[in-house]
């Protein structure tokens, strides 16, 4: 495993780390998410992603038992937790957001959940229009003095509102977001390439970015159809076909395809390859997994090799087929 500083901070995270979205507390069973985080940890893997909103809490509830079980050391590992969508199905207004009142429920929640006496990350899941950012940035800094978090961040926030966060925090003397949780992958690169171009050097902005194989479509595991036992044939999550597949102007389908015909020429499995080519980004602090069995993880493992392996004309290649 190789190891990489979150942003500017101390804090060492392993460069792939592996999150429970969609997998736990729906998808698989307790026990194999247990044998996913026992793989994951004997591999080197130091950081756990979650959310208040996975599978409505029971992702943190299976996560936390599984590391408890496993007897993870506390001061060896990190675990995450994220707030704004809410925990239940319907979330009454007070019940999700990030008002002082919801951000601070909702790391109580989190901490019995996974149970933990703190969070080593936390992050708000999105920007919330209905509350101004100040009182945000005060209730994450209240956490992190009272010893419940870490380090806050953010996820899918514009780069003027981490802006806007950090200028709240110099003025008050308050913690500044410390990281960010976008979307990376081949098909989906401008946030992390454009639009936060600046905030690394500006701010020592670390990511941990999310979704390195577009929930499996640069797997090539959906050139052909939907299969039965995938994450898009999940009868909850039909809805994230959508976004996965695109539509024609977009052609993810198409670059997929493209991008598993080069890795098939290179003569390598694509769902490390794309991963690997996550983790030639500097700015990338850690590049979260998913996967719902432990042969995928483990195969998703070898993105570290590749990623030093292969030489820049192979890298040209692989972006101009997935232009
Ligand atoms: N902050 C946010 O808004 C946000 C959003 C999404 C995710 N996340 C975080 O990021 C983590 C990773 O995102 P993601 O799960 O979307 O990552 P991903 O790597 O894009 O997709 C993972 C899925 O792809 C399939 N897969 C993985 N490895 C494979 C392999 N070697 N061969 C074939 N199929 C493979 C598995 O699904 P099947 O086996 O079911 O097909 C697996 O669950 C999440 O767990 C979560 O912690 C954060």
């Amino acid at each position: 495993m190789q190891y990489r500083r979150l942003g500017s901070s101390g804090l060492q995270l392993s460069a792939l780390s592996f999150g429970a979205w969609v997998t736990f507390g729906t998808q698989v069973g307790r026990g194999e998410a247990r044998e996913l985080i026992a793989a994951a940890w004997d591999h080197g893997i130091n950081f756990f992603d979650n959310a208040e909103t996975y599978a409505n809490g029971e992702a943190e509830r299976v996560m936390g038992d599984a590391i408890a079980d496993l007897r993870l050391p506390r001061d060896g590992y990190a675990v995450s937790s994220k707030v704004f969508f809410g925990a239940v199905d319907g979330p009454r207004p007070m019940q999700r957001g990030l008002s002082r009142k919801h951000v601070h429920d909702a790391c109580h929640a989190a901490l019995k959940r996974l149970r933990v006496d703190y969070l080593d990350l936390y992050y708000c899941h999105r920007p919330d229009p209905e509350t101004p950012i100040a009182e945000t940035v005060a209730a994450m800094d209240a956490l992190i003095r009272q010893g419940k978090v870490m380090y806050w961040g953010t996820s899918e926030w514009p780069a003027a509102a981490i802006r806007e966060a950090h200028k709240i925090a110099r003025a008050q003397h308050l913690h500044a977001p410390t990281m960010e949780q976008p979307q990376y992958n081949l098909l989906h690169r401008e946030r992390v390439e454009l639009e936060y171009a600046a905030l690394y050097a500006e701010f020592g902005l670390g990511t941990t970015i999310w979704s390195p194989l577009a929930s499996g479509l640069l797997t090539g595991k959906y050139n052909d159809g939907v299969p039965t036992d995938s994450r898009l044939a999940q009868s909850r999550y039909t809805w994230l076909q959508r976004g996965v597949f695109g539509d024609e102007a977009s052609r993810r389908t198409q670059r997929a395809r493209a991008f598993t015909s080069v890795a098939e020429e290179f003569g390598v499995p694509p769902a490390p390859l794309a991963i690997a080519w996550c983790l030639r980004n500097p700015h990338v602090s850690s590049v979260i997994l998913g996967a719902s069995r432990v042969a995928q993880l483990l195969q998703n493992l070898e993105a570290l090799d590749l990623s030093e392996r292969l030489d820049q004309i192979a890298w040209d290649r692989i972006e101009a087929a997935t232009a």
